[in-house]
């Protein structure tokens, strides 16, 4: 922590220094919303990333985590597993590594995850009642004051509820030794521990309204009107094509929300790629910024060759470290801009989306560019369609298309030229192939 608020009092001292002196940026530091973490931060929201502490000598790992996020959580380094292998024996080392990591370049962290079925070192399952009570609260004690003041939210509670549509408790050791209590008594203890952190209750398929996501808001809504200790509710937010974003999430997100707990997105990812990806990624982004309580979101890994689930290359980085569609998509849902860094320190330029016709089977759409504070020469604006749409005309830019045929990435025509604040239009036409979808904006980079 120390570390932590004294960098930031150094940043901000300086960027006053070159303020008096008529400069606005660091020199060579990228303008403020052009990463993930300083167009969230605009909205004020947190973007992180799940980090393994193996991957941290891989400089292009580390490159892109310190350039894009500012949260992070320990993938696995934080479980009970690694903590407390045999009774009574803790050992931080791992997590400590990420800890020191994310102070050193002034990010925030996720604590995951104090009680949860999985995970959970063999020795554990063999207790009786009342020696499991008092491992569970031993084991959320040590591993708080261990983390004290370093932690923004702790999952203190993971995954306690069974899938299908039962709105049962999972059958856990913890539920079948202890009873219903469990949970609230794990809270108690955790506050006790380290009262300025925030405590979660963690789970999936608890994105949308279902027989689950019911259980959980009722446990939510029980422990908040008894004062029961908890601040926020995380949403894992696993998602593929067999559980793909629920159409109701922003909806869930809120109803939670208005309980009186922050809500987090907490291990985004998404399989699949190209547009539809990016589509979905936005959508989830557009549902956290709609609900003003949703504080933060983290994606579970940094890039797709690491992913829990790397055949499904759900993250925003690919396996090279590239930029997917789905990091533009969601950068441009942050409000951010697509990386053109025109030196002066702010966005080179911007872009908005409208509609402007529409028939039964097509409809046409304009993008207005627009300079920042300075002068342009030219623009790179990427345009994701969903499959099966297809872009059957454009005008008043040159367009280039990916192998997918769905990422259109459009230059001036003529009309790179602009002056500050100046804009100008292309437009083009999509045949909607049952699809009416509108198509997801990357961010425009200024030349
Ligand atoms: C996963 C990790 O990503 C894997 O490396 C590990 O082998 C298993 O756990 N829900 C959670 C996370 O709360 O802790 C899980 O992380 C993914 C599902």
């Amino acid at each position: 922590m120390r570390t932590k608020r004294l960098r930031r009092a150094l940043v901000a001292g300086l960027a006053g220094l070159l303020a008096g002196a008529g400069l606005t940026a660091l020199p060579g530091t990228a303008h403020a919303a052009d990463t993930l973490a300083s167009a969230a931060a605009a909205k004020g929201r947190y973007f992180g990333t799940a980090v393994a502490a193996n991957h941290l000598g891989e400089s292009a790992y580390v490159s892109t985590l310190n350039r894009e996020f500012g949260s992070v959580t320990a993938e696995n380094e934080m479980k009970w597993d690694a903590t407390e292998p045999s009774r009574g024996n803790f050992t931080f080392g791992a997590g400590d590594r990420i800890v020191g990591h994310a102070q050193s370049r002034g990010m925030d962290v996720r604590g995951h995850t104090l009680v949860w079925h999985s995970q959970l070192p063999g020795w554990v399952s063999g207790l009786g009642a009342n020696d499991l009570r008092s491992a569970m609260n031993n084991h959320i004690t040590r591993v708080m004051q261990h983390y004290q003041g370093e932690i923004h939210s702790w999952d203190v509670v993971n995954e306690a509820f069974q899938d299908g549509g039962s709105g049962a408790r999972r059958n856990s050791v913890f539920q079948n030794k202890l009873g219903d209590g469990w949970i609230e008594e794990a809270f108690r203890t955790a506050r006790a521990a380290d009262p300025n952190a925030k405590l979660c209750y963690n789970d999936y398929n608890t994105d949308g309204v279902n027989a689950k996501s019911n259980a959980v808001y009722n446990l939510v809504r029980d422990l908040k009107s008894r004062g029961v200790p908890i601040d926020c509710v995380g949403f894992q937010s696993h998602f593929n094509s067999a559980s793909p974003v629920p159409s109701d999430y922003r909806a869930n997100l809120q109803r939670f929300a208005d309980l009186g707990v922050e809500v987090q997105i907490t291990e985004l990812d998404i399989e699949g790629s190209g547009s539809s990806q990016a589509a979905s990624y936005a959508r989830v982004v557009d549902a956290c910024l709609a609900v003003s309580r949703c504080t933060g979101i983290t994606v579970w890994g940094v890039t797709d060759k690491y992913s829990w689930r790397s055949g499904g290359t759900p993250l925003l980085f690919d396996g090279n470290y590239a930029k997917k569609p789905a990091y533009h998509s969601v950068l441009s849902a942050l409000g951010g801009s697509g990386g053109g860094d025109d030196g002066g320190g702010d966005a080179g330029c911007s872009v908005s989306y409208t509609k402007t016709r529409e028939w039964s089977d097509r409809f046409n759409g304009q993008v207005t560019v627009t300079a920042g504070s300075r002068p342009i020469s030219g623009w790179t604006v990427t345009v994701t369609v969903t499959p099966p749409q297809k872009v059957s005309a454009t005008w008043n830019g040159s367009p280039t298309w990916d192998s997918s045929g769905n990422v259109m990435t459009m230059r001036p025509n003529g009309n790179g030229n602009l002056s500050a604040g100046a804009s100008t239009s292309f437009g083009f036409t999509v045949m909607k192939n049952g699809n009416s979808a509108a198509p997801v904006l990357g961010g425009c980079t200024a030349s």
